[in-house]
């Protein structure tokens, strides 16, 4: 994602010579390479090495072209790679979600920041007409650009403090948000038309271009603080995909076909994870951006919880009955990944293997708080990728499974979702868990509820055992068990 700005920072000319637009096609063949790799866990580091191949051609071919100063340029990214190697090292994967909003933030100022400068010295950047003044259509390119790189920046930063919990992720309702929004954005889009129009240097053009900046950066801080953190996956996905537009907007401008490539690459590929984010979790777009997801507690919500009767059991029960057992469908959600639990389930699918169990995993698109959660997790603690299954290809097995394990799960094994049209997860598709003959169930409490805040009627259920503990306590008594 930030690979487009960062060979546009030195960009900068109209006429590319030949072998550089090669060597930009080049590139851009291998971060669509990239993107097919990161597809799949298996194919994923393959597909990193090509993102770094594409984009280290990028960045050579734009230095060689403009004749940089290298030393300077050499230190600058130096020091850029020792934090971000330092940072990547460092960072727990529960904390990725953060991580990629805070990186995000850069890429939006990038963008502004480009932008200024192509405001301040057109000349250089090859955007003016005969008379040595701004062309209209790259002064569109320029303000959009600006613009939605300041939203990029301001709303990143805001998705950052929720996900790191410096900030209340908690939705904050301005009163009459809607009307300020829109205005704003009205009066953005205006001044962007009238700097069009103004004449090159005219009184005013420069407020113009600040002022759109200012209110760009204003209404990226607006649009976030209403929408709650669990939803900021999904807003991290689209502040991706503007900045992908407004890299590609700037490409245009300043005639770079590696931006113009890599900008609707990443414009592209984030709108279209938001999509499945938004479908897997049966909320529209505009109910998300809207915000407001879990302001108050939901109608069946933690709540308005009755007292039900259900059977609790022990490390060892679970253990028995787990050996006994032929088949064995294992559900990680959520707390899965806050117990930091995968490296005991995998000793204990490796222990219920030896034992001739059939043991399988099933992530949910939508498990955990982040595209791939599970699957990071998983291959963390290196679950061989034939046993993780998505939803869709095993979700008939629970009929004939032994033993559904839930650990940390909730949302996406509550049949409400199929069944109660008032439940806001109504209409996402969840795992047929209720289908199996046991079910066992891990999380700390009954009064816990998942992301949704709803009650789920498999805790209650006939064949369920509840396990209440930590995930990764729980299933490090269930291996000693199992010896
Ligand atoms: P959730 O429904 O959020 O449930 C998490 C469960 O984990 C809770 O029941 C919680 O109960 C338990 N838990 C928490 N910490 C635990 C620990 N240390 N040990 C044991 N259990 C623990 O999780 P899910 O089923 O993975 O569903 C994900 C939800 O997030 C969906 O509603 C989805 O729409 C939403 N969401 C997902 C994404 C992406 S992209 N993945 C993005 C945004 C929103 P206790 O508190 O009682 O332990």
């Amino acid at each position: 994602m930030s690979f487009s700005l960062l060979s546009a920072a030195a960009s900068g000319e109209g006429a590319t010579p030949a072998w550089a637009m090669l060597a930009y096609l080049v590139a851009g063949v291998f971060f669509i390479l990239a993107l097919r790799g990161l597809s799949s866990p298996a194919t994923s580091r393959a597909g990193n090495r090509n993102g770094m191949i594409g984009m280290a051609i990028a960045v050579v071919t734009t230095l060689i072209m403009h004749g940089t100063n290298l030393v300077e340029i050499g230190i600058a990214i130096a020091i850029g790679a020792i934090l971000g190697v330092t940072i990547a090292r460092r960072i727990a994967m529960t904390a990725m979600p953060e991580l990629v909003a805070g990186f995000h933030s850069l890429v939006g100022l990038a963008a502004v920041v480009v932008g200024l400068a192509a405001w301040l010295n057109p000349a250089a950047f090859g955007i003016t007409d005969a008379a040595g003044q701004i062309n209209a259509v790259s002064r569109v390119e320029l303000g959009l650009g600006i613009a939605i790189g300041a939203i990029t920046f301001s709303g990143s930063v805001i998705a950052f403090l929720k996900l790191s919990g410096r900030m209340s992720g908690s939705p904050i309702m301005l009163p009459g948000r809607h009307v300020i929004n829109l205005g704003t954005l009205a009066a953005i889009l205006v001044l962007i038309g009238l700097y069009t129009v103004s004449p090159e240097g005219g009184a005013g053009e420069g407020w113009m271009v600040i002022a759109v900046t200012a209110l760009a950066f204003a209404i990226g801080f607006l649009l976030i603080i209403p929408i709650g953190g669990a939803d900021m996956p999904v807003v991290v996905s689209m502040l991706n995909s503007y900045s992908g537009w407004a890299a590609a907007a700037m490409g245009f401008t300043l005639g770079n076909s590696a931006m113009i490539i890599t900008g609707a690459l990443v414009g592209s590929s984030g709108a279209i994870l938001s999509y499945i984010m938004c479908r897997a979790m049966n909320r529209s777009f505009i109910s998300v951006i809207a915000g407001g997801f879990g302001a108050a507690p939901e109608a069946g919500g933690a709540g308005a919880r009755e007292q039900r009767p259900y059977k609790q059991g022990s490390a060892e029960d679970a253990a028995y009955m787990l050996e006994q057992a032929e088949s064995v469908i294992i559900i990680p959600g959520y707390g899965m990944a806050v117990a930091q639990a995968q490296h005991a389930l995998r000793e204990m699918g490796d222990k219920l293997r030896e034992k001739g169990v059939s043991v399988k995993y099933a992530i949910h698109p939508v498990a955990g708080r982040m595209p791939g959660h599970m699957n990071v997790l998983l291959a963390e603690a290196s679950v061989p990728y034939d046993e993780v299954f998505e939803l869709e290809d095993i979700n008939s097995e629970f009929a004939q499974a032994d033993v559904a394990f839930i650990i940390g799960a909730n949302d996406v094994v509550n049949p409400a979702a199929k069944t109660d049209k008032s439940s806001p997860i109504y209409g996402m598709p969840v795992f047929d868990v209720d289908k199996a003959k046991q079910v066992f169930f891990i999380k700390r409490s009954m009064g816990g509820v998942g992301y949704a805040g709803v009650d789920n009627d498999v805790f209650y259920m006939n064949q369920t055992v509840m396990l209440l503990a930590d995930a990764k306590k729980m299933v490090e008594e269930i291996v000693k068990s199992l010896d």
